[in-house]
């Protein structure tokens, strides 16, 4: 099923958050197509969670620890996002990795999240420098594998993957359908023994390209900055056409 999914980064307090919420179902009239997940800033989370049950929205959070409990100053429970009713995690995205040096403990994360039947979003994506170079391909697959090692087949199944090339990253600039399909499908073909796999595409998704992306076979969703801050972009993300 598809999976469309708001990443909001951080850019809303709880009023702010609650607010949004209240405009985006006001927009979900219809059934929804697939399913959709915002992810508030964890400050939000539990308020956001509270208003979003019993609706057609699903809730994730942005990161967590791999850690439930302890002495971990200012760090965000995984056990506590699922409390507060999160699904889904995005784990290891592009900014986390640039600026605060996340790496070797994505893997953890990962882990830690599955541990709790969550799901999480893996993202990977190389730079401008590193496509340019011809070593996109490489970079995706030393994250995918820095990511996932020694976690078991059957645990990662319904994993999902985003794809987000970091210079696409609230740049307006997308990757052209063609380098996400080919991206997208030597993901599948590298993690080709995972049951219920999901590739999303992430890099300035608005409503006027997203069927660019969702209309190729081996995408099945999108993670979405930007575009996820108004409720009419993000209605109209979910009801995308064809
Ligand atoms: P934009 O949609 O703002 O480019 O952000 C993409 C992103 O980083 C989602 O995680």
């Amino acid at each position: 099923m598809d999976l469309i999914v708001g990443n909001w980064k951080m850019n809303l307090g709880g009023r702010d958050s609650l607010q949004l919420i209240e405009g985006i179902l006001e927009r979900l009239k219809k059934p929804i197509p697939g399913e959709a997940v915002i992810c508030p800033p964890a400050t939000a989370l539990f308020m956001a969670g509270d208003r979003v049950k019993e609706t057609p929205l699903q809730l994730g959070c942005q990161n967590v620890f791999y850690e439930n409990k302890g002495a971990y100053t200012g760090e965000i429970s995984p056990e506590f996002a699922r409390e507060a009713g999160s699904r889904y995690a995005i784990i290891g995205h592009s900014e986390r990795r640039q600026f605060f040096s996340e790496g070797p403990e994505i893997n953890r994360k990962i882990e830690a999240v599955l541990n709790l039947g969550m799901t999480p979003i893996l993202c990977v994506g190389e730079s401008l420098e590193q496509r340019d170079g011809g070593n996109a391909w490489s970079v995706v697959k030393d994250q995918l594998k820095q990511g996932l090692q020694g976690i078991s087949t059957e645990k990662l199944s319904g994993l999902a993957i985003a794809y987000e090339p970091v210079w696409a990253i609230g740049t307006g600039k997308t990757a052209s359908p063609e380098d996400a399909r080919e991206m997208a499908s030597r993901i599948i073909e590298e993690l080709h023994h995972l049951q219920g796999l999901r590739v999303l595409y992430g890099g300035s998704v608005k409503p006027g390209n997203i069927s660019d992306f969702m209309s190729l076979a081996e995408i099945n969703g999108a993670l979405v900055g930007g575009a996820s801050l108004k409720a009419d972009s993000f209605a109209k993300l979910i009801y995308w056409e064809k």
